[in-house]
């Protein structure tokens, strides 16, 4: 079984002091950030850009995983590739006309590539891809918005993905998204999920420091 990777998503942390916010994950054992971008188009809520995650990625040493919610991603791979710390850029399935050449521009920046799928859409739709990715990212919430509750039907998915990149031999990275918390992700991680993304759990958790919300994600 893979090492469970934690992603705290800064979408939840206080935007006026992400210095101190991504210093606190790092404290707390995360091992990852997420970055959560959004165009007011393809999500309707808006975050930020490049500029910001520049910024942000002067501020800490943890890899930043980017998870691309926004219309046509070609135009700004190259600009969120840039930082050094960037380990992976995410796009969305219903976002791109031409996936395959939208991973290959990925790819060509160094960068690992991974896709999103929407709680509605099928797997299938990654068949022709499957060996372009290093990872699939399951919502398991509607994109736009941190605290929203878990859709369970999403765990089904997570297990045909997981049986999919077995199939095919290639250990994939399934990355869970939205609603993550001390008990579901004990569910994604048995349906074979090892990358977890959690905003509210971790930035806005009223019982649990940021440290024990963190040691409880791994399962
Ligand atoms: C939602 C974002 C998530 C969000 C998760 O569109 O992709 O990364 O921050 O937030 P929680 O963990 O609070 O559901
Ligand atoms: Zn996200």
């Amino acid at each position: 079984m893979k090492d469970i990777i934690v992603m705290p998503s800064i979408l939840s942390a206080d935007f006026a002091c992400m210095d101190k916010e991504l210093k606190s994950i790092e404290e707390a054992g995360a091992d990852a950030v997420h970055c959560d971008v959004m165009d007011g188009h393809f999500v309707p809520n808006i975050t930020f850009g490049p500029g910001f995650l520049a910024a942000c990625a002067k501020k800490t040493s943890l890899p930043f995983y980017v998870h691309l919610m926004i219309e046509n991603p070609d135009m700004y791979i190259e600009q969120f590739a840039k930082p050094d710390i960037v380990a992976e850029i995410t796009v969305h399935e219903e976002a791109c006309c031409h996936l395959h050449r939208t991973l290959q521009n990925i790819k060509a920046t160094g960068k690992k590539a991974g896709v999103a799928l929407n709680p509605h859409t099928n797997e299938d739709v990654l068949e022709y891809v499957m060996e372009d990715l290093d990872s699939v990212l399951v919502m398991t919430v509607n994109p736009g918005f941190g605290g929203q509750k878990f859709i369970s039907s999403m765990l089904k998915k997570i297990e045909r993905v997981r049986s999919i990149s077995d199939r095919l031999g290639l250990d994939l990275d399934i990355t869970v998204d939205g609603g993550i918390d001390g008990n579901t992700c004990k569910q994604v991680i048995s349906a074979g999920a090892n990358m977890l993304v959690a905003g509210n759990y971790v930035f806005a958790n009223k019982t649990l420091s940021r440290a024990d919300a963190v040691r409880s994600l791994r399962g």
